[in-house]
């Protein structure tokens, strides 16, 4: 690992995001490097990652093959007009994800972030309607507890207090389906809890108060992960498809976190042997390296605005940073890893083994409830008397500062998604680094 780069000596103008500013630039949590497992920082100290970052470097940090092709991709093309021209590196990158997709979803708009891959799947479902005459289908369907980004759709959609409380009205016509989560029924779950696939059924009843032939789209993560690692219930997806289909509605599955191997397939969906009608994705894809997202369209949703006459723009939709020839040349060096290292199948080996050894951590002090999918866990902690979130923060900074361990908290929960090629060692590493953490803060 190269020396550390310099310490800035003022953290004033960086407005940080989702971040507690002024708690932060007391005592800072910087990092100066990473490599494979392990972030490090200016004092040469080693962290265990635990988060794959922010669940996006599935393959590890800096893995040699996707830092060459970046390089050699800024030395060979470092723009590429993203409208009315094209680099070969976009279509490769979309073809391969594509292959990796069930079924025919066969198509793939480019976008920067998963916030611009769920908006840009919202905007396909309305517009997509209106190319086939059914401009009434306008209301969108997201789920309490579903985060999809922070555009003005991911918002509207999505179901956090927080995210969507101080920014007006956001998009009208939108509802939301229940959570899936319910302590009661699902606490200290491995993998998908058998209880709450009727809840599924609360879109028959949001059918039945607005009607089908208003309704253009569903969007459900797969597993939600932002707010602590929720896994749908055994046969809550199949459910959902099938009452889409029966009133024709689009179902959007955000793969945004578990895309590339997060639940141990390329999409949940194979998973959970479902095809949505759309994909989100980003975060993996480029192994987090360049800021990449995109969606998976099937093909006759695709097909349908392909009808008008050819010299004209079938989509008004669009980014100058879509498909940038650097998120492609990483993209392209990522699955290559992801396929040479059979990283998927790695994540779908290890699941028993993640799931046991986080499990052991139940009964440690104010662990409330542990719930394992695929590789990630979500450990809920007890609130302190003085305040939500109190627990949460001092957990990460115990872990970060005193325990060489990065792993994330969501209010008072505790979530952690490794690196796929975290080795079982590891697993066991993390999982006692973590108990000393839960420990420390009680
Ligand atoms: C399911 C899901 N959708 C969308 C997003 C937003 O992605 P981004 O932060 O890249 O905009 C996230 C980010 O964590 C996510 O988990």
């Amino acid at each position: 690992m190269t020396k550390a780069t310099a310490l800035p000596n003022d953290l004033a103008a960086y407005w940080m995001p989702f971040t507690a500013n002024r708690a932060f630039k007391k005592s800072p949590r910087l990092v100066v490097g990473a490599k494979d497992m392990h972030y490090f920082t200016a004092d040469g100290r080693k962290l265990l990652d635990g988060a794959a970052g922010m669940w996006c470097a599935n393959a590890g940090h800096n893995r040699d093959p996707i830092v060459a092709a970046i390089q050699a991709q800024a030395a060979r093309l470092d723009y590429a007009p993203a409208f009315q021209f094209g680099h070969p590196p976009a279509f490769e990158l979309a073809s391969r994800i594509a292959d990796l997709a069930p079924a025919d979803l066969n198509h793939v708009f480019f976008t920067n972030s998963g916030s611009e891959a769920v908006d840009t799947a919202l905007k396909i479902a309305l517009a997509y309607f209106n190319v086939r005459g059914e401009a009434g289908r306008t209301r969108l369907i997201g789920r309490e507890r579903g985060y999809h980004g922070v555009g003005f759709g991911g918002i509207s959609v999505g179901g956090i207090v927080n995210n969507r409380r101080f920014f007006g009205t956001m998009l009208t016509g939108v509802d939301h389906l229940p959570t899936t989560y319910d302590r009661e029924h699902q606490a200290f779950t491995k993998g998908e809890p058998e209880w709450g696939a009727h809840l599924a059924d609360e879109l028959e009843r949001i059918v039945g108060l607005h009607g089908a032939g208003t309704i253009a789209a569903v969007i459900v993560e797969p597993m939600a992960g932002s707010t602590g690692v929720l896994a749908t219930p055994k046969g809550y997806l199949q459910r959902l498809r099938a009452i889409c289909d029966k009133h024709g509605i689009l179902l959007i599955l955000d793969e945004v976190i578990t895309g590339f191997g997060r639940l141990g397939f390329a999409f949940a969906a194979e998973r959970y042997g479902i095809v949505p009608d759309m994909i989100t994705f980003a975060k993996g894809v480029t192994n987090g390296a360049v800021p990449m997202g995109g969606v998976l369209v099937r093909e006759p949703i695709h097909d349908a605005f392909m009808t008008g006459p050819e010299h004209a723009i079938e989509l008004f939709h669009g980014y100058t940073y879509s498909a940038h020839p650097l998120a492609c040349a990483a993209g392209l060096a990522t699955l290559n890893l992801y396929r040479d290292e059979d990283l998927f199948a790695r994540a779908r080996k290890l699941e028993p083994v993640w799931a046991d050894a986080i499990m052991s951590l139940k009964g440690l002090p104010n662990v409330l409830d542990i719930r394992t999918v695929g590789l990630t866990a979500g450990i809920d902690l007890a609130a302190k008397p003085d305040g939500v979130g109190k627990r949460g923060m001092a957990a990460l900074d115990e872990a970060f500062h005193k325990r060489d361990t990065m792993i994330r908290a969501v209010g008072d929960t505790l979530a952690l998604t490794p690196p796929l090629i975290i080795s079982e060692a590891e697993i066991d590493d993390l999982a006692g680094r973590v108990a000393t953490v839960i420990r420390a803060v009680a």
